[in-house]
Order: structure tokens, then C-alpha cells, then sequence
């Protein structure tokens, strides 16, 4: 097959290759097009678009006048070869003859046609041992037939961040990446929206792996589990991301030093401090904020559990959750029906655990333990600039810090620049969906791991599905077309009913 040639580049430089576009052919923004040397097969990809002309910019709004109010024709200019489209380029990546890759460093020849990309121009590309599949190669908005695997230890380890605006395809990726992972590594989802298990859909109750574990506390389905946590479990330190003051925190402390396990009780039950006082009102309040949050009652001189923290039960709930994320469990938590601050405490009493058991398996040399991620939707509410001022918590340590131990964020958020500068460069990998505002691509931009400072249209500009992914562990920065989900499974699941129905047919 004849590559089709597109346009031909004529000028500009080494970021802003100018080229003209052939008249029956459409350029788009973020399309890829290949400029072939004789030794050097460059990938270049269109950013910005402008119409160019042979003719003064007062003649041609003469021209256009008469066709607006005089409808005549324009027929006197040969309009193809005078009038046309112009594209602005950027060097993605250059491929050398013998197949070596390696960001470009030279110009093509001027006059060098610009042809469409395919395929076959994308074999350079290999699939990682340990891969993990985001989606197919994107030109613009033409999906190619090009599986895009990042390296999964890498960028999961590395932390993950996904942005886009509301409604731009997040949780579809989000869904398809659980897919692909569980059974594989531990996966920790809290679930706002409790869209993930399907309960009524599709979703990652339909893998076959075996390896999914769903916590709900209400309507609980067959084979899923009632969420309950004994309030024992609980420490002040859990509580770093809900924005008690100072004073509260450290009555906080002050009761646990003293009662241990039961602090939280001694503080409702009104018990006094020996060693330390603090003001009433501070006390009184958290009193107030530790039972409305809780959600327990004093009455009768006895205390009682109305969610899902109970004296009685739920002592082994937290251990049994962190066994299955070692045992490569994707443990899906249906908060939707508990306020922010709930999901949050439940979030970081999970992932302290976690990450205190994965800090001792590398003091004792204990490396066989599978990857643990935890995905955060909204995320800013635990990396924000303003819960980060008043202090650390185990999301941004982990941030920080969770490479070394195995234990890696996925971080979902539309408001990417309420994340600290320093937290988003931790984050090395991001995959970034349609994003219309300004100040959020700039944020984007300005931590990605490749320099997307030219893409700040083609993002705005990204449908459903679209992204680009940045990140340390590929060479540029990739479009891709993540698969509707739904559609992928449905189809997948299809196949395996088939061959249920006729073994031995593949
Ligand atoms: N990869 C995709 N392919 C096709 N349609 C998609 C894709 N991703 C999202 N959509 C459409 O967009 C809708 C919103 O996607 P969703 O993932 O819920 O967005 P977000 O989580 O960013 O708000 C989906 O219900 C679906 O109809
Ligand atoms: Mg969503």
C-alpha cells in the first residue's frame, strides 16, 4: 500500500515545523505524521493550525466580502495552490534505520513529505514483560491499530496520576486499568461514587480472576462483604487528613498516651486526664466532632455504634483487608454513602497499615511481596496545598516515599493545581484527559515528564477517551484512545461464554 501523503514541510525550526497542508487532505491537532529521510524516519505531531495564502490579507477579505455580500464566485484564483492550510509540527521522537528510537535531535530535509502514520511505522514499540495495557496509539482522532503497554512495576511504583475534566472518561480508565490489574498486584479503590464494583453494570465483579473482595454497608450483595470497623482500630495519627486543630490533636494524643485503645471512649465518656489539661472547650468539641463523625451516641451511661465503627465488632476487619492486597486482591470500598471525612479516615487507616507492613518487609529483607496501589479519587482532598500546610499524612508520605517500598497512589483528580508542585513531581507517570481550564493544563504542563508546553490546545481539545500520557517511563509523550469499557468487557466476556459453550473452540 502507498502511504498517503499528507502535506510537506517547508520551513521553521526545530520545535515549529511548519508545514503545508495537500488540499484534499484534512490536518488535525494532535494527528502524528511521518517525515522519512534516507536514514531517519521522524514522528512529528501537528499542534496548532492556521490558513496560509498567496494573496495580501486586504485582497483576500476583499475576496471574501464579494462571496459574503455580492455572491460571486472566486473562481479567477486557482484556490488550491494559492489558498490553503498551514500546520504547525513538533518533533515526537526520531527512528533510525536499524530501528533505534531516540528523541530527535536534527531537522528533516526541507520539502520532506509529510505522510499519515500506520502501523507498521510503530513496530519500534515493544510490549514490556511485566506491561500494562492504557490503550491503541491515537493520531488526532483516528485510533490505530497499535496497542500502547507502559511498564507496569515502573509506573505503578512510581505513582499515577489521572486528569480531566468531569465527564472526559477518568473512571472508564480507571476501570480498564483495574481490569488489567487485579490478580496481579494488590489494588486498594476507594470508591466514592461505587461505580467500580458493578454492582448493576459491568464492572470488575464480572472478572473471573477471583481476586476481587467488595466492601459495602449497605444492600450487601451475595459474596460481598459488610463493612464494619472496631473502634479500637483507631488511632489520632489516622486522623491527620480531617482537619482537627492542633489543640484537638494533641488531646488527642493526650488521651491515647493515657487509655490506649480506648481513647476514643474515654473521650465520650467524658474520663478524666491525670497527666496533662486541657481546655474544656477543646475537649467538648472534639467530644462532638469524634461522635458526629463516628457517628456514635451517649445515653444511659453507655455508648452506642450506629455506622460502620462498633465496639464489638470488626477487630480483624483492617488485617484482613491488608492479607488481601498482599495476596494481589483488588479490594473495592463502596463509600458512597458515607461522608468525605469517613472515607478519608477509613483511606488512611488502610493505607498506614499497609504502609507500616510494607516498611517492615523491607527492613527484613522480605521482597517477594506483590506491588500495593491505591487509587484515590478526588484526590486533593488528601494531597491539596491546604490539607498538606497543616501537616503531612500517609497519602503524601506515601507520595513521597512508597516507591521504595513497593506502595504506589493512583491519584484521580480534575483539580490537578491544588496539588503541590514538589507532590506532582513525585507522581512520574500521568495520563491526562480532556481538560478545558487553563489553569489546570498549565499545572499539567508544567510537571509532565516531557516537554508538553506546545500541547496546551490539543488537551483542551481531547473527546471523551482521548489522553496523553506522560511519564519518566516512555520516550515521548503518547496519545492514546482508552477502550470504552464497557464494550470491552461486555465483548470479552461474550467470548468466554462461547467458549464455555464449545471447548476446544478458540
Ligand atoms: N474511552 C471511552 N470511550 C468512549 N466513551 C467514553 C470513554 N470514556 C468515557 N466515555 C463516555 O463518557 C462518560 C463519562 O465518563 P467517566 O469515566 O464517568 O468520566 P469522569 O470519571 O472523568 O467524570 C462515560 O459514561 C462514557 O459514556
Ligand atoms: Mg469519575
Amino acid at each position: 500500500m502507498v502511504n498517503k501523503i499528507k502535506g510537506q514541510l517547508f520551513s521553521g525550526r526545530f520545535d515549529e515545523l511548519i508545514a503545508r497542508q495537500k488540499s484534499n487532505c484534512d490536518f488535525e491537532i494532535g494527528e502524528i505524521l511521518i517525515a522519512e529521510d534516507s536514514d531517519k524516519k521522524f514522528f512529528l505531531q501537528v499542534y496548532d493550525l492556521q490558513y496560509g495564502s498567496q494573496i495580501s490579507q486586504q485582497n483576500l477579505e476583499l475576496i471574501s466580502g464579494m462571496i459574503l455580500e455580492e455572491n460571486s464566485s472566486t473562481e479567477f484564483i486557482d484556490s488550491n495552490i494559492r489558498n490553503y492550510k498551514i500546520a504547525l509540527l513538533k518533533p515526537l521522537i526520531t527512528i533510525s534505520k536499524e530501528s533505534n528510537s531516540s528523541l530527535s535531535k536534527s531537522l528533516p530535509s526541507p520539502f520532506t513529505y509529510l505522510r499519515e502514520i500506520t502501523a507498521d511505522d510503530m513496530t519500534f514499540i515493544s510490549k514490556p514483560e511485566n506491561s500494562l495495557f492504557i490503550g491503541n496509539l491515537r493520531s488526532g482522532s483516528k485510533e490505530l491499530d497499535v496497542p500502547i503497554y507502559l511498564d507496569a512495576k515502573n509506573v505503578l511504583t512510581h505513582h499515577v496520576l489521572i486528569t480531566g475534566t468531569t465527564g472526559k472518561g477518568k473512571s472508564v480508565l480507571m476501570k480498564n486499568i483495574l481490569w488489567e490489574l487485579t490478580g496481579r498486584i494488590g489494588l486498594l479503590v476507594l470508591d466514592p461514587h461505587d461505580e467500580y464494583y458493578g454492582r448493576n453494570n459491568i464492572g470488575l465483579k464480572d472478572s473471573s480472576s477471583g481476586k476481587v473482595v467488595y466492601y459495602t454497608s449497605k444492600n450487601v450483595p451475595v459474596g460481598a462483604r459488610s463493612l464494619k470497623i472496631n473502634i479500637t482500630i483507631l488511632r489520632p495519627s489516622h486522623f491527620d487528613c480531617l482537619g482537627f486543630s492542633d489543640a484537638q490533636e494533641q488531646a488527642m494524643n493526650a488521651y491515647y498516651r493515657e487509655y490506649g485503645n480506648k481513647w476514643i471512649e474515654s473521650i465520650i465518656i467524658d474520663k478524666p486526664l491525670n497527666y496533662v489539661k486541657f481546655n474544656d472547650a477543646t475537649v467538648n468539641v472534639l467530644k462532638r466532632r469524634l461522635m458526629y463523625l463516628l457517628d456514635l451516641e451517649f445515653y444511659d451511661s453507655r455508648l452506642f455504634c450506629n455506622g460502620i465503627f462498633d465496639m464489638s465488632a470488626g477487630e480483624s476487619t483492617i488485617e484482613h483487608i491488608c492479607n488481601d492486597l498482599e495476596n494481589s486482591k483488588t479490594v473495592i470500598i463502596d463509600t458512597s454513602n458515607f461522608s468525605g471525612q469517613i472515607e478519608l479516615l477509613i483511606g488512611s487507616l488502610i493505607a498506614t497499615e499497609i504502609f507500616n507492613k510494607y516498611k517492615n518487609y523491607k527492613m527484613k529483607g522480605i521482597n517477594d511481596k506483590p506491588i500495593v496501589n491505591i487509587v484515590l479519587e478526588e484526590a486533593p482532598r488528601v494531597l491539596g496545598k491546604d490539607v498538606l500546610d497543616k501537616g503531612g499524612n500517609v497519602f503524601s508520605s506515601i507520595a513521597r516515599e512508597g516507591r521504595k517500598f513497593n506502595v504506589g497512589l493512583i491519584a484521580i483528580t480534575q483539580l490537578p493545581s491544588l496539588i503541590p508542585r514538589e507532590i506532582l513531581a513525585n507522581i512520574n507517570t500521568k495520563i491526562i484527559l480532556g481538560t478545558e481550564m487553563l489553569l489546570e493544563r498549565q499545572a499539567i504542563i508544567e510537571s509532565a515528564s516531557q516537554d508538553i508546553s506546545s500541547d496546551s490546545r490539543t488537551i483542551a481539545a481531547l473527546d471523551k477517551g482521548e489522553c496523553i500520557i506522560s511519564s519518566n517511563f516512555s520516550k515521548f509523550a503518547i496519545p492514546i484512545k482508552v477502550p470504552f469499557f464497557d464494550e470491552r468487557v461486555s465483548k470479552s466476556l461474550k467470548k468466554d461464554d462461547f467458549k464455555i459453550n464449545f471447548p476446544g473452540l478458540n
